[in-house]
């Protein structure tokens, strides 16, 4: 039985035990994936503090879930108990199956970090790095059980957006990478894999290209903050959420993709030779005046109470499409 977004049922796991190495943002939130999938989760961090307040988080954010009435009661009592925190790192690789690292996104700090891992884990556990974009062949090649070393990038809260994307090593063995998908897709996220490395992986890239175009409609004045992310929400990402770019490109036309760009591919060209090849400059004064206009306050409460809002609204979301599979 795979893990469901109310949470209301326990399923098998496919590891009785899964190790998060990092417990910062990504770590944290990975705690709540893997108890969704059944196992029980040991949380390691080099800073002592930061795997307990990692633990409180996952205790708040439960309580949470369960005034919300997304998580029962008894599984909150169940999957209290199946998280703890640990200060010895070898004391919490011991019989996990799996290993998350969510350490700093820092070459040379993931290289030292994966081979201490893999000096302490068990000698078959997958060891799955969340880093945004670094090459997981450039550690996987250093350390002994590079076969065992592979990409699983999360998107921010992962417990709440379920993409994964997936890279393997030259040298990850092909059932490590079979593995991870079954697993994760067992926990309720949405791997998919990549054919090979390239910078930002498939999510930052297509973000790139939006945040680029984005920073240069606003700082050219051709639109305030509030019109351009109104283009997203109440257009072109209620189309995505469903069916995504290229569903939306086939849908544009009676006969689907083929005659949507026999119709408009000229239009395309022109405009994508258009676009403004410089990266933006991310000015701060750029920013505070995209933070007004989009109406949202920069201090950390706001951003906390905003984050919380689209987490619920999420997970609405993804129910709404669970409920309604597409035809
Ligand atoms: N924040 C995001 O939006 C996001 C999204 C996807 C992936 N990621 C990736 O996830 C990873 C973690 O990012 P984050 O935002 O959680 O960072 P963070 O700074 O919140 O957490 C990093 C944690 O790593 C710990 N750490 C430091 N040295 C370590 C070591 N030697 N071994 C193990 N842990 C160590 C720190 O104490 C800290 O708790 C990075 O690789 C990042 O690129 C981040």
């Amino acid at each position: 039985m795979a893990a469901n977004d109310a949470g209301d049922t326990m399923p098998k796991p496919m590891f009785e035990t899964a190790a998060l190495v990092g417990t910062g943002v990504i770590g944290r939130s990975w705690s709540r994936v893997f108890v969704r999938g059944g196992c029980r989760v040991r949380l390691y961090d080099p800073d002592p503090e930061q795997a307990k307040r990692a633990l409180r988080w996952f205790h708040e954010d439960v309580a949470l879930d369960v005034r919300e009435g997304l998580v029962t009661k008894d599984d909150e009592a169940l999957w209290r108990d199946r998280v703890s925190a640990h200060a010895d790192l070898r004391e919490a690789l011991t019989g996990a199956g799996y290993v998350q690292e969510s350490g700093p996104e820092r070459l040379d700090l993931k290289r030292a970090i994966y081979q201490t891992m893999d000096a302490a884990a068990e000698p078959d556990a997958i060891l799955a790095s969340s880093t945004s974009a670094l090459d997981v062949n450039e550690f996987a090649d250093r350390v002994k059980g590079g076969w065992r070393c592979i990409t699983a990038h999360p998107v921010n809260p992962p417990h709440i957006v379920p993409l994964v994307e997936i890279q393997s090593s030259r040298v990850t063995k092909p059932e490590v990478q079979q593995k991870t998908v079954e697993f994760l897709a067992h926990c309720g996220q949405k791997p998919v894999v990549l054919k090979r490395y390239i910078n930002g992986f498939l999510l930052n890239r297509i973000q790139a290209a939006v945040v680029r175009e984005a920073f240069h409609l606003a700082e050219s004045g051709v639109a305030d903050a509030e019109a351009i992310d109104s283009v997203i929400k109440d257009g072109l990402a209620l189309r995505w959420a469903f069916i995504g770019n290229f569903g939306a490109n086939h849908l544009n036309a009676p006969e689907g993709i083929g005659q949507y760009f026999g119709r408009y591919a000229d239009a395309y060209r022109s405009m994508i030779g258009d676009l403004n090849n410089e990266p933006p400059a991310f000015e701060k004064d750029m920013m505070s005046r995209i933070a007004r206009e989009i109406g949202m306050g920069e201090n950390e409460e706001d951003v906390k109470r905003m984050s919380q809002w689209r987490d619920r609204m999420i997970v609405r979301l993804k129910a709404l499409k669970k409920d309604h599979p597409r035809p």
